[in-house]
């Protein structure tokens, strides 16, 4: 851990003070606050240019630091909680505690506890709840390393704790225990899980849901445009774009051809390596300084379901 005692001890006091620190997650790193306090979580909304009423999650240190921060725990929550800590959001019914600021004026609130040691240490220490979004700028690629939090936000934070690159690479999977499970966003845990843990389908949520942020149509997106096309296409595309003078990378398998004048970005093909690099892949497309980045979807099933919603996300345009 390349995170000290000490640094923790720093954290919480910037928390206490009502401050904003880069936290690591096993998803993506966090931009963490304190959730109970209006003003704490307004610095967050602040530091990322993120538009107020789109709500945040709450992270707790573990499932019963519940108390307080929800209103009513459905049989659902018991059984996807076994999941925590680990990548799965619960959105439910909102206590007193949070913040309003948190939750949009909603009232209910998405909890979530996640699987890192630095995450899980300085939670402990703090003891309270902190609402923490991806550690980026609205809009653009989440964070996987310390060092992407300060590319994003320079100086816009007072502490990045360092814990590694995330593990798992992409954000966690949000479930809706409002009414009938829904799926909000695809994400760390697979739905196929969920629905073996909850004996029945959890359908994805409709539009109406599905307009809280995070589930914008454009959003993850890097400075390249995105080109999504069938696996089989993906290299003849990216060679018209370099026969016009275009900068242009492909994200391939790890089969995939190389033609000369383009920059080839390699896909693992074992689906957990695929999500964790993903973001990483992104950056690296900015990094090489490319105009479009060509290359297609995987299969919609397991992992390969959030690594699609992201491209998909990616290459999105208004
Ligand atoms: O993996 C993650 O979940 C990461 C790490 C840092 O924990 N966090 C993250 O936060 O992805 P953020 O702010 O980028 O996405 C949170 C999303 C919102 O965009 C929204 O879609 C959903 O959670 N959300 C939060 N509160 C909600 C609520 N009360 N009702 C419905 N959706 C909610
Ligand atoms: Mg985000």
């Amino acid at each position: 851990m390349r995170t000290s005692e000490a640094d923790v001890d720093a954290a919480v006091e910037i928390l206490r003070a009502g401050g904003v620190i880069g936290l690591p997650t096993e998803t993506v790193y966090g931009l963490a606050a304190d959730a109970s306090s209006d003003a704490a979580v307004e610095e967050i909304f602040r530091i990322k240019g993120r538009p107020s009423g789109h709500p945040l999650i709450v992270h707790l240190a573990g499932v019963e630091s519940r108390t307080g921060w929800v209103a009513r725990w459905p049989a659902e929550a018991d059984a996807l909680s076994a999941l925590w800590p680990g990548p799965i959001t619960l959105v439910v019914p909102a206590g007193p505690q949070v913040s309003r600021v948190v939750t949009g004026g909603r009232d209910t609130v998405a909890i979530r506890v996640p699987d890192h040691p630095v995450a899980l240490a300085v939670l402990e220490r703090f003891g309270g709840g902190l609402a923490a979004p991806s550690a980026n700028r609205f809009g653009r690629v989440s964070p996987t390393t310390a060092d992407d939090v300060r590319d994003d936000l320079h100086d816009a934070v007072p502490l990045v704790l360092d814990g590694g690159p995330s593990e798992v690479g992409l954000e966690s999977t949000i479930v809706s225990l409002i009414g009938e499970p829904r799926l909000l966003r695809p994400g760390g845990v697979p739905v196929e899980l969920v629905e073996e843990l909850l004996g029945r389908a959890v359908p994805v949520a409709d539009a109406e849901d599905r307009s809280a942020p995070g589930t914008l149509p454009s959003h993850y997106a890097p400075r390249a445009k995105v080109e999504l096309v069938a696996e089989q296409a993906v290299v003849t595309r990216a060679i018209a774009h370099r026969d016009r003078g275009r900068t242009v990378a492909v994200l391939v398998g790890e089969g995939g051809e190389a033609p000369d004048g383009v920059h080839v970005l390699r896909s693992p093909d074992d689906p957990r390596e695929r999500a964790r690099l993903l973001y990483r892949r992104l950056r690296e497309a900015d990094a090489a300084g490319a105009e479009v980045m060509v290359t297609s979807l995987p299969a919609e099933a397991g992992l390969g379901r959030a690594v699609a919603d992201r491209l998909r996300r990616a290459a999105h345009r208004d």
